[in-house]
């Protein structure tokens, strides 16, 4: 047994490593850890800087993790998107607050939140997209489409444990490839990192997250030139696409969406303004 004090000379030990590690924000990771190693809440760690810590070996552990970079999701487990809470693994992409312009953007072209929608979600990961959209319309029914069985597992989980089991299936697939039917809206957020790039990302993202995530090919498009065609295929005629992307890539997105004879309704913005997510009619 190691580390032993109180919550508040836990909280400062942990933020000063984590400061020296370079992790910005790092007192308040330390609390969040902290909250999570002990199992209280962060505003426990705030409120009782006096309470004694018997045995705070689990802290340092997690704050060692933290302080080589792991993400802070990958050791509590949990991830916030759209206001629910998310089973994240290292199998998954960390659902990033940017993702949630797709989920704005299909709100502002479906009016209609009574809808009985049948939605695809490609390249699932934790749900999120699909099971925030299965939150906003209470009839809708989703598809949530990854290559990844170990991912899949997440999602279900993460179905079951919000409440949406009924309405959500997930399936292992190479993009639509095996589909076959009409869906109402198909939305993705496929990997468009150029692979090139990937090496000089945060070490959270290159070092932790999955590979398959974040590839997107020579360009980052590879994706979106395989998604285009399938989209088309199994979007019904009024049906609704959209898709997030990387930056810079909206118009080239648009050129191979438009080319398989979808039509562009428009960019959306994420939080730094940046165009994110195209949606997309076929008529
Ligand atoms: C950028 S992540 C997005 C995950 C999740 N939708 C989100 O927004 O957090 C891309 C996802 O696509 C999946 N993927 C990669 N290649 C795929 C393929 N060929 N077919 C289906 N899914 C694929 C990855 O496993 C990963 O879960």
């Amino acid at each position: 047994m190691t580390g032993t004090g109180s919550i508040g000379a836990c909280l400062e030990r942990g933020a000063r490593r984590l400061a020296e590690a370079g992790i910005p924000d790092a007192r308040r990771e330390a609390r969040l850890i902290l909250a999570h190693a002990l199992g209280i809440e962060p505003v426990t760690v705030l409120g009782y800087p006096e309470r004694p810590v018997d045995d705070a070996d689990r802290y340092e552990e997690l704050i060692a993790r933290r302080a080589a970079r792991e993400p802070l999701s990958h050791l509590t487990g949990r991830r916030e998107f759209w206001s629910l809470e998310f089973e994240v693994t290292s199998t998954t992409l960390d659902p990033r607050a940017d993702s949630e312009t797709l989920v704005e953007a299909v709100l502002a072209a479906v009016p209609d939140y009574h809808a009985p929608l049948s939605i695809v979600d490609f390249g699932t990961g934790t749900g999120c997209l699909l099971l925030a959209l299965l939150s906003e319309f209470p009839n809708a029914t989703g598809l949530g489409v990854d290559i990844a069985e170990e991912t899949l597992a997440v999602a279900r989980r993460n179905a079951g444990r919000l409440g949406f089991a009924d309405r959500a299936a997930f399936a292992i697939g190479n993009w639509g490839e095996s589909l076959t039917g009409q869906f109402d809206l198909i939305v993705g957020n496929p990997p468009y990192i150029p692979a090139g790039e990937i090496a000089v990302l945060q070490r959270e993202v290159t070092d932790y997250e999955p590979r398959r995530a974040l590839d997107g090919g020579e360009d980052g498009l590879d994706a979106y030139r395989r998604l285009g065609p399938d989209i088309f295929r199994i979007l019904r005629p009024g049906g609704i696409a959209a898709l997030e992307f990387g930056l810079g890539q909206g118009t080239a997105v648009e050129r191979l969406m438009l080319a398989e004879g979808l039509i562009a309704q428009g960019f959306s913005r994420d939080l730094a303004g940046h165009d994110r997510c195209l949606t997309l009619v076929k008529r």
